[in-house]
């Protein structure tokens, strides 16, 4: 089954000392959290651990797909306000493959 959210933290990682990274931020910690925050809420939201987003700058960075929303400089404090929000959204059906239109 699809959720109808898709939350992608980015969790690269750069080991230079000047270049920063979302890892090198904390993503990884808070992708562990926001993955215990919509289990404790059962709430139909995935979160997945992505490559660098090009938000090297201003991470960590988040996706919220199917809505392509960005959520940067994310911190602990952001999370339950992200949570809230994806609960707030209504639920969108999300096609299944025989559902789709034949390729072209
Ligand atoms: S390292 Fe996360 S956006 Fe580039």
């Amino acid at each position: 089954m699809t959720a109808s959210v898709t939350l992608m933290v980015c969790v690269n990682r750069r080991f230079g000392p000047t270049t920063p990274s979302c890892a090198g931020r904390g993503s990884e910690r808070l992708a562990d959290q926001l993955t215990a925050m919509i289990a404790e809420r059962a709430l139909d939201v995935r979160i997945e651990r992505s490559a660098c987003q090009g938000r090297c700058a201003f991470g960590p960075a988040m996706r919220r797909l199917p809505q392509l929303e960005i959520f940067l400089q994310v911190t602990d404090a952001d999370l339950a306000n992200i949570v809230d929000s994806c609960a707030a959204l209504p639920s969108q059906k999300v096609a299944e493959n025989d559902d789709l239109p034949p390729p072209i």
